[in-house]
This record gives C-alpha cells, sequence and structure tokens, in this order.
C-alpha cells in the first residue's frame, strides 16, 4: 500500500516536470511591480491596541512601571496615552495624576489605596462607567476632577468637599443623585456639556449648596426648559444646543453676577422672552446666534457683545433696539458713561438687506464692529 503511494507520488511529479519543461516560456516584459499596499495587522481578540511596553526604571521604586514619574516633581506622575487598560497601583506621594487617553473602563479601589493625597486627576477619554463612592470618599484633597469624554450614566454620587472643578462633560449622564452638590461650598466650574440631561433632571434643589460656583455649562443637553435654578453665584451660564423655548419672567434677576450667557442653537423667539428678559445690567456677552427671533431683543446699556447671527430678523429700527436710558439724538451729552456699551455686533446670516440704519450707530456710538 504505501509502495505504492510512493510510486503515485513520483509518476505526478514527473508529469508535473515533464508538463513544465514542454511548455515553451513565453518572455513577457512585465511591468515594474506596483508596491502591494501592507497586509492588515493581525486583528487582536479585541478592538483594543496594546499596552504600550514599560519606560525605562524609575528613580522612585514605586513608580508603577507603566508610568512616567519625573525626577523633579516627587509628586506628579504621568500615566497617559499608554493604552492602560485598568489605573496603575499609585504611591502615597501622587499629588497630581495623568491617566487621559487610556482605555481605563474600571476604577479599581486597589489602585488608590495609598493615595489618599491626590489633588488632580485627569481621566479624560477613557471608557469609565461608574466611579463608586468608595474610591473618592477617600479623596480628601481633591481639588479637580477630569473625567470628561467617559461612559458615565450619572455624576458620581459622592463628591469630595475640596472639589473645584469638576468636569464631565461627552458623558452619557442623565441623571443628577439628589443632594450631590449639597456641600459643594468650593466647587468653582462644573461642566455638564454634551450629556443627555433633560428637564425631568432637574428641581429647585438640584444646584443647591453650590455657593461659589462661577461657571456651569449645560451646552448640548436635550432640555427644552432653562434649569429651575442655577446658583446666584454664577458669573457664566452655557446652555447652547438644547431646545429651550422661552425664559421665564424675572429668571435672571435672580443672578446678579452674570457676565456670559450663551443660548446658540436654540429654540427662543421674542414670543418666549418677558420684555425685559435679557435686560440684565450685569451681562457683557450674550450669544443667542441661531434661535428664532424675528426682532432684537431689548438688551442692557452695560451689553457690550451681542451675538444674533442666524435667527430671522428681517428688519432693524435702532432706536427700538437703543437701551432706554439713553437718548440717541442727545449729541450734547458727552457723558460717555451712559452711552451703551455695545462694541461687537453679529446680525449676520438673517433675512435684514443693508444698509444698516443710521440710528443704529447713532445709539450705540462705541460699536466697533457689525457683522451684517
Ligand atoms: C501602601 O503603603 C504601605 C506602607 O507605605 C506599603 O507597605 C504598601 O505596599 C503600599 N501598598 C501599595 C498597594 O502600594
Ligand atoms: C490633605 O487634607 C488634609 C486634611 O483634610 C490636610 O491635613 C493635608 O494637609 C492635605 N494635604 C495636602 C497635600 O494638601
Ligand atoms: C432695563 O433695565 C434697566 C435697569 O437695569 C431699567 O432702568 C430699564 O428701564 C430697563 N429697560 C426697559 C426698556 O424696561
Ligand atoms: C422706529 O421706531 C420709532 C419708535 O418706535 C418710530 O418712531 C420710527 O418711526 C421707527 N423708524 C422706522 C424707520 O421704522
Amino acid at each position: 500500500m504505501r509502495a505504492w503511494a510512493i510510486l503515485l507520488f513520483y509518476l505526478i511529479l514527473v508529469t508535473e516536470v515533464n508538463s513544465q519543461r514542454r511548455k515553451p516560456r513565453p518572455t513577457v516584459v512585465r511591468p515594474p511591480k506596483r508596491p502591494t499596499p501592507a497586509a492588515p495587522e493581525p486583528v487582536e481578540p479585541t478592538d483594543l491596541p496594546p499596552p504600550l511596553p514599560p519606560g525605562p526604571p524609575s528613580i522612585f521604586p514605586d513608580c508603577p512601571r507603566e508610568c512616567f514619574c519625573p525626577p523633579d516633581f516627587p509628586s506628579t506622575i504621568y500615566c497617559d496615552s499608554r493604552n492602560l487598560r485598568k489605573v496603575p497601583i499609585l504611591p502615597s506621594r501622587a499629588h497630581y495624576v495623568y491617566l487621559q487617553n487610556n482605555f481605563i473602563d474600571d476604577l479599581q479601589e486597589e489602585a488608590f489605596k495609598n493615595a489618599t493625597e491626590i489633588q488632580w486627576i485627569n481621566l479624560d477619554n477613557n471608557r469609565i462607567k461608574k466611579v463608586e463612592r468608595k474610591i473618592l470618599e477617600k479623596m480628601d484633597n481633591l481639588t479637580y476632577l477630569y473625567l470628561n469624554k467617559n461612559q458615565l450614566k450619572e455624576v458620581p454620587s459622592y463628591l469630595p468637599a475640596k472639589l473645584e472643578q469638576l468636569c464631565l462633560s461627552r458623558n452619557q449622564i442623565s441623571k443628577i443623585p439628589s443632594g450631590v452638590f449639597s456641600k459643594m461650598e468650593n466647587l468653582i466650574l462644573l461642566d455638564l456639556h454634551h450629556n443627555k440631561l433633560s428637564d425631568g433632571v432637574f428641581n429647585k434643589n438640584t444646584f443647591k449648596g453650590l455657593k461659589n460656583l462661577i461657571q456651569l455649562n449645560l451646552a448640548h443637553n436635550i432640555m427644552r426648559k432653562m434649569p429651575p435654578t442655577v446658583p446666584d453665584s454664577l458669573n457664566q451660564l452655557f446652555l447652547d444646543r438644547n431646545n429651550i423655548e422661552d425664559i421665564p419672567e424675572g429668571y435672571f434677576k435672580e443672578l446678579p453676577k452674570l457676565s456670559f450667557l450663551r443660548l446658540n442653537y436654540n429654540q427662543l423667539s421674542e414670543k418666549g422672552l418677558p420684555k425685559n428678559g435679557f435686560n440684565i445690567s450685569s451681562l457683557l456677552v450674550l450669544q443667542l446666534a441661531h434661535n428664532k427671533f424675528s426682532v432684537v431683543p431689548l438688551i442692557n446699556s452695560h451689553l457690550e457683545h451681542l451675538y444674533l447671527n442666524g435667527n430671522v430678523i428681517e428688519k432693524i429700527n435702532g432706536t427700538q433696539v437703543c437701551p432706554s436710558t439713553f437718548v440717541p439724538f442727545d449729541f450734547s451729552s458727552t457723558d460717555l458713561s451712559i452711552v451703551p456699551r455695545l462694541r461687537y455686533l453679529r446680525l449676520d446670516e438673517n433675512q435684514l438687506k443693508p444698509p444698516i440704519p443710521l440710528d443704529l450707530f447713532m445709539c450705540f456710538r462705541l460699536l466697533q464692529s457689525v457683522v451684517i
């Protein structure tokens, strides 16, 4: 049986060789070979790139091998952009921890056990779904917490009281645990933009306790109404890219320090605006671009920048637009302190036809730039 097989093999081989010999070899001039595209990389079982190899040994024996511990800054640990899946065990001297741009999906208690003095942690651009209470409870000294661009579904239910900046933008947050901000007197900045916050999430007490909040960013959510109450310490309120249709009567009276208000890309029109809705004396910048205004809303004479581009304004009456404290044609008045402060005005992408009415310049004498 075996002999037969070998013989058969030889027969096939000989026939093959003969048939090749018989064929005349065509002499073809081949075009130069085009470089073939590189074969695709072998696919890993996961779609994640492998963690990067550890760097050179550190002068600090407790420096995690995945991280860089700068010799001159013993309190700083760089573990960012290393394709990490989890947080390395952090040494107790860690005060400033960079962990952004990795694939971390869970914060294990173990990693933070000794690092109780962290003041600043950047976890941006990871895959974190939840931050357990027991992890943040140990970080008494935390002042900056960056968790932008993760997969959080709610604001962490416990926040350290020393926190000054909390950045949670670009998550999928649709829930704010009640009372979570109630003791956050030190919080200055709260960034919740680009999440899934809707009107039902907010009540009168949601932001209660934020006595020193300066900036609140709620842009790019799915709100149709203004939040019922926001902290009266606010200087900057950003609500762009929601579906807000109206402003409650007297809403901004409660915000005596508000200087920057952004409401671009909403559904606002004069119908949803009380007469003095935006007549806010503290306001310096008012952005109302890409809404549905057909007339210029009443503004305060202190306002310096007004954005109304991308609305449906057809005409402007400079006399009506002029803040009423100022008499536009009174040229005898040299008192510049009462001249309306508007310096920059965007009116492009409306239905206005040039020229710009002269009485607009009569009123806003400090106007340096009008985009029409
Ligand atoms: C935490 O610190 C203690 C004492 O300094 C040390 O023995 C222990 O190994 C540390 N734990 C971790 C996980 O680094
Ligand atoms: C951390 O907080 C504790 C008490 O809250 C304080 O005694 C300590 O000095 C703080 N550490 C740093 C580095 O600020
Ligand atoms: C706008 O508000 C100011 C007070 O800040 C007030 O004096 C003025 O009368 C208001 N304008 C109008 C048209 O009501
Ligand atoms: C602008 O409004 C004022 C006051 O309402 C009015 O007297 C004037 O005629 C208007 N001007 C134009 C050009 O419509």
